[in-house]
């Protein structure tokens, strides 16, 4: 019998790259697509009658609060989604017995690391928006329900707000620009983090209890040749300057070296992560075509 999959968030960036390669995966599974206005994760009750009536069996959760710079004044609102609504999601799941994948960032961590974070590394929260994601992480671990954190990096993808398409936009407006190239990390496409989050999907049931997973694109890079790469394959006529993180002053704080070490989810689905400059030439033309017709 096909199992039941819900998820949540799925108007967002990694919830419309989960529904863009669902049709490869119909034969197994059953998808249910929500986002706030069809299921508010924050109602406790709402998610309970959505789990029990279609007897869900696993839950995605691909919804959170992403404004990093908005969460230092609304933490409270942070809090609500990546907490609270991630609370509700666990209990239902143990109540119901299903399994919860939940997406995690490297803003748990400090970035003080000369070396890739391990899924053991010490959480240490800079800004608003990672203590109530690792708030997230803490509440999984509470309820006790099976589980799947998996933590990611710069996220991009065609469809809503990111650094790519924030790119392209100045770039039309700009003939310079000038981007940090003091904070180091991986650009992950979100579609290879939903292949990913797949792979989890069909060994679920090797998961007993909890489990936490780092997934990013391959390699490490700055903003700064991020954008420069952008600019290139995007045929872009914008000069790009590198400048420090502080002559760029932000609410937040970011972590200034956010490398993952991807041993863990690599082996343990014997995953093939690409480089990212290969994801982001790959989905160019896609980001492009979406930027350029206003599609979010
Ligand atoms: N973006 C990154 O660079 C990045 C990096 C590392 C980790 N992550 C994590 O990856 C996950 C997915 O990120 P993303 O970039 O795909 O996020 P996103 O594009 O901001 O999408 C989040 C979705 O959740 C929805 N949502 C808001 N409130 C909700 C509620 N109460 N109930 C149900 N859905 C609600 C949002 O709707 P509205 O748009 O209407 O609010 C949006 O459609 C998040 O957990 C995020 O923390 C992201």
């Amino acid at each position: 019998m096909k199992k039941t999959i819900l998820v949540t968030g799925a108007e967002g960036q990694l919830g419309k790259s989960l529904q863009a390669i669902v049709h490869n995966y119909n034969d197994l599974y059953h998808f249910i697509f929500t986002d706030v206005d069809t299921l508010d994760i924050t109602d406790r009750e709402a998610v309970r009658s959505e789990v029990r009536e279609n007897h869900v069996d696993i839950i995605i959760n691909a919804a959170g609060y992403t404004a990093v710079d908005k969460a230092e004044q609304e933490e409270a609102k942070a809090f609500l989604l990546n907490e609270t609504a991630v609370a509700n999601l666990a209990a239902v799941a143990v109540e119901f017995h299903a399994f919860l994948i939940h997406i995690s960032t490297d803003y748990i961590f400090d970035g003080q690391s000369h070396t890739p974070y391990t899924v053991e590394s010490i959480p240490n929260p800079i800004s608003a928006y990672g203590r109530s994601k690792w708030a997230g992480e803490v509440a999984i671990h509470q309820s006790g329900c099976r589980a799947a954190i998996v933590r990611t990096t710069w996220l991009y993808s065609p469809y809503g707000k990111n650094f790519v398409k924030t790119m392209l936009k100045l770039a039309d407006s700009n003939p310079e620009i000038r981007v940090v190239n003091d904070q180091i990390g991986a650009p992950t496409s979100a579609g290879d983090l939903a292949l990913a989050l797949m792979a989890i999907v069909n060994h679920q049931e090797n998961i007993s209890t909890i489990e936490t997973y780092h997934f990013a694109n391959k390699g490490v890079t700055s903003w700064y040749d991020f954008a420069v790469e952008i600019m290139k394959l995007a045929d872009k006529n914008c000069k790009v300057l590198p400048i420090s993180t502080d002559k760029y002053p932000t609410a937040a704080t970011r972590p200034a070296y956010s490398v993952f070490d991807l041993s863990k989810i690599e082996s343990a689905f014997h995953l093939h992560i690409p480089d990212w400059q290969i994801s982001l030439k790959q989905i160019m033309p896609d980001i492009i075509y979406h930027y350029s017709n206003n599609i979010l």
